[in-house]
């Protein structure tokens, strides 16, 4: 069967096509289109919402053409219709649910409504090989421990089945991908943040020089600053006794030490130079903390799987020090390709496949039509 699959919950427009083979329940990727108004959204620094919508409306048909073209089918060799129906930016999710189903009535097809967080989960799903992109529904032994890191959630999510989610951590304030933008924003480098403060970071962590200290006061035999004693965060909840997360304080943490310093140093160039410590010292906080949560859920749930899903994924330090936890736990561990990490409608292919298997089984496709959900319950979605 072939599914093409919407995704407009924030800022990228994107339509996928995937061939899903039902009896061995593999998919092939046909097409993968994203387009990213990030430049429009990064002048406001943060997603204005009707401006989403706005791109969506102008880029919406241009990228299904060019989806359609790329898996080289018509519309009407489609079989499944699925969509992004929530969590999201309320106008930006009505222009591609209506699409769908606008979509899935000419054709005389079913259509089928997706949590967002659990096609970031599916993403795993995805593998490449040849330069062909697949994947396997059976690719991982249940129970699964999802750890999910996007600019709107931060979860631990323990999977026992399919579609059996059960969330035994999360944030109390802030996403973790907000935080990254956010310090971002502090340090003016600019929207999304994320990709810039990893890239700070990681050039910090290979240059491994100490810069001196414009903080530390001078002896008192007037030797002038000492070398950099490293900037200290907070670990908010490091040892909160559950698996819930908070990032506020930490994101106000390098706010004030950034005001503070930047009072303090004049020059520019070792300004610049100190926003690389910020940088570095506010991933290592990030690390520590999802690395001490992990091991305890690991711990405490027994998870078959650890996998990683949603756009902070992409972060090059989370992937090595998560992993270094699955493996000292004996545990599978399992990121998804760095280009599928962030929006894209592949992942609600994948994951409407899944749900379709399951409703055929049941011989319960007929609900596929009141599995959608209303206006206000579509920006605040639940998984489950
Ligand atoms: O999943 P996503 O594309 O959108 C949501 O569903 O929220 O996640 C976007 C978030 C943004 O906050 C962005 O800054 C962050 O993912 N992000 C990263 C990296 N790449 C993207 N955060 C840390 N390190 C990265 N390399
Ligand atoms: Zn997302």
């Amino acid at each position: 069967m072939n599914i093409l699959s919407i995704e407009s919950s924030c800022d990228e427009t994107a339509v996928a096509v995937i061939k899903a083979d039902e009896k061995s329940e593999s998919f092939a990727i046909l097409s993968n289109v994203v387009s990213s108004q990030v430049k429009i959204h990064a002048k406001w620094g943060g997603v204005v919402p009707n401006l989403a919508a706005r791109e969506h409306l102008k880029n919406f048909v241009p990228v299904l053409d060019e989806a359609l073209e790329e898996a080289g089918l018509k519309l009407e060799e489609i079989d499944l219709v699925a969509v992004t129906q929530g969590p999201g930016l309320i106008p930006a999710l009505l222009l591609g649910t209506n699409a769908a189903k606008s979509l899935a009535h000419l054709i005389k097809k079913p259509s089928i409504g997706i949590h967002h967080i659990e096609g970031h989960i599916c993403s795993n799903f995805i593998e490449k090989k040849d330069g062909k992109y697949f994947g396997q529904l059976d690719k991982f032994e249940f129970p699964i421990l999802a750890l999910v890191i996007s600019g709107g959630h931060t979860q631990l999510v323990l999977m026992k089945d399919f579609f059996d989610y059960q969330i035994i951590g999360e944030t109390q304030d802030d996403a973790v991908g907000e935080a990254f933008d956010k310090v971002a924003k502090i340090l003016g480098l600019g929207y999304p943040g994320g990709p810039i403060v990893s890239k700070m970071a990681e050039v910090e962590r290979k240059a491994e020089y100490n810069l001196k200290n414009p903080l530390s006061p001078p002896s008192k035999k007037g030797e002038g600053n000492r070398n950099f004693p490293s900037i200290k965060f907070p670990r908010p909840m490091l040892n909160s006794g559950n698996l819930d997360f908070s990032f506020s304080g930490l994101k106000t943490a390098v706010l004030y030490y950034w005001q503070d310093v930047s009072k303090r140093i004049k020059d520019e160039k070792e300004l610049e130079e100190h926003k690389k410590l910020v940088c570095h010292e506010f991933e290592n906080a990030v690390s520590e903390v999802f690395c001490k949560k992990s091991f305890k859920a690991i711990e405490e749930y027994q998870p078959k799987t650890f996998l990683l899903a949603g756009g902070v994924a992409a972060n090059k330090k989370l992937r090595t020090d998560l992993e270094a936890v699955a493996e000292g736990e004996g545990v599978k561990f399992s990121c998804p390709m760095i280009e599928f990490c962030g929006d894209n409608a592949t992942m609600i292919g994948v994951a409407a496949f899944s749900r379709y298997l399951r409703l055929k089984k049941e011989g319960n496709l007929d609900s596929l039509k009141s599995e959608w959900k209303d206006l206000e319950a579509m920006a605040q979605m639940e998984l489950r």
